[in-house]
């Protein structure tokens, strides 16, 4: 049943990337134009650092799959692209590993072709910290993102209904494990409250995993016999409206969810993210066109990054918070609602 909806997910949200406006809240975010910001190329670097972590770029593939023969084949594939272009790769959640040990080879593939790569496991916030530990060490990962999805849950007919435990677990998870812990929304966002509330638990980092591209409400009302949840689509805060959250909450943040072109990714980092996460963009990329094609894409996006970061007159992903820049819109109203000057 879990390889069936691992497949399922896979096939709605590319079927979601062909539909999508291609409109969301990143739009509402605009630089301001200074014609003499502009600095020399070879004056700047991708690296980000944050947490004690540090990458060569700022971009990653986040948490997508595994457990299938499907899946299988499609995170050889994205851990090779990853191994190319030097971004850090998320694995799905690692669930389907616990229930059957037959599917490792799914999920171990990520470090298999990826050996030198920063690779990071996925479990739920019910997991115990010896399954935990486990994910880890399949991997050797380099971190362990813990996803919370109430929304997708919710929707989801097989989903949890118990979510009260969620919060102390991951207390536990991020001090049994010896890697960073990563908590991740999967589409809904993180709110300035909850991120304060996941440094008192001992979490290193918040992906802010917030609305605008996958809607994980809208996949699993795809799943659904009887009785959907239409209601729920668009549910949450943005990923815009998140980092305009979360600055002031202490943790160091990822921006994801919704993420469609290098813009989105200087956008986000302005913002204050440290690094930007992609999933169903890269996705339909690989599921269209192939490999080769998803390798020349995630190349092209770090190399216009760069030149937006020489036009804008940012030496690294961090100076871009320096940037002025006009919020606009719906977002702008949210920053007046959530008191954010
Ligand atoms: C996901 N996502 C996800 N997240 C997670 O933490 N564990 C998981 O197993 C999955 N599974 C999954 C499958 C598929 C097919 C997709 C497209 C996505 C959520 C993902 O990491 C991300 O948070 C959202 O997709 C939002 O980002 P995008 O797609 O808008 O870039």
């Amino acid at each position: 049943m879990i390889a069936q909806r691992k497949d399922d997910h896979v096939r709605l949200a590319v079927e979601q990337q062909q539909q999508h406006s291609g409109r969301n809240q990143f739009d509402e975010v605009a630089f301001v134009h200074h014609a003499l910001a502009g600095l020399d190329r070879a004056e700047v670097g991708l690296g980000t650092a944050f947490a004690g972590i540090s990458w060569q770029v700022p971009l990653y593939i986040n948490a997508m799959t595994g457990g299938s023969e499907r899946t299988g084949l499609i995170n050889r594939d994205l851990a090779i692209a990853a191994r190319e272009t030097g971004v850090a790769l998320a694995s799905g959640s690692m669930s389907a590993y616990f229930k059957d040990p037959d599917c490792a080879d799914t999920f171990s593939v990520l470090r298999k072709e990826n050996p030198g790569g920063f690779v990071i496991a996925n479990v739920n916030a019910t997991a115990s910290v010896d399954k935990a530990s486990r994910a880890v060490d399949l991997l050797q990962a380099d971190a362990l993102q813990i996803h919370v999805n109430t929304v997708q849950e919710t929707v989801m007919p097989e989903g949890d209904r118990s979510f009260s435990s969620w919060a102390p677990r991951i207390g536990e998870i991020a001090a049994g494990v010896d890697v960073p812990v990563i908590v991740k929304e999967v589409g809904f966002g993180l709110s300035r409250e909850t991120v304060r509330r996941l440094e008192g638990l001992g979490v290193r980092v918040a992906d802010l995993g917030g609305r605008g591209g996958t809607d994980f409400a809208r996949i699993e009302n795809g799943r659904r016999r009887l009785g959907d949840y239409a209601y729920l689509t668009d549910w949450g805060q943005s990923t815009a409206a998140c980092l305009l959250d979360a600055q002031e909450a202490g943790l160091p943040v990822l921006a994801s969810g919704g993420v469609r072109h290098p813009l989105d990714v200087a956008r986000a980092l302005a913002l204050g993210a440290s690094g930007v996460g992609v999933s169903g963009t890269f996705l339909r990329t690989l599921l269209d066109d192939g490999v080769s094609a998803l390798i020349e894409r995630i190349t092209v996006w770090l190399d216009q990054l760069t030149a937006l970061l020489t036009m804008l007159g940012a030496r690294t992903p961090a100076e871009l918070t320096h940037c002025d820049l006009l919020i606009r819109g719906e977002l702008r109203d949210f920053c007046a609602d959530r008191g954010i000057d």
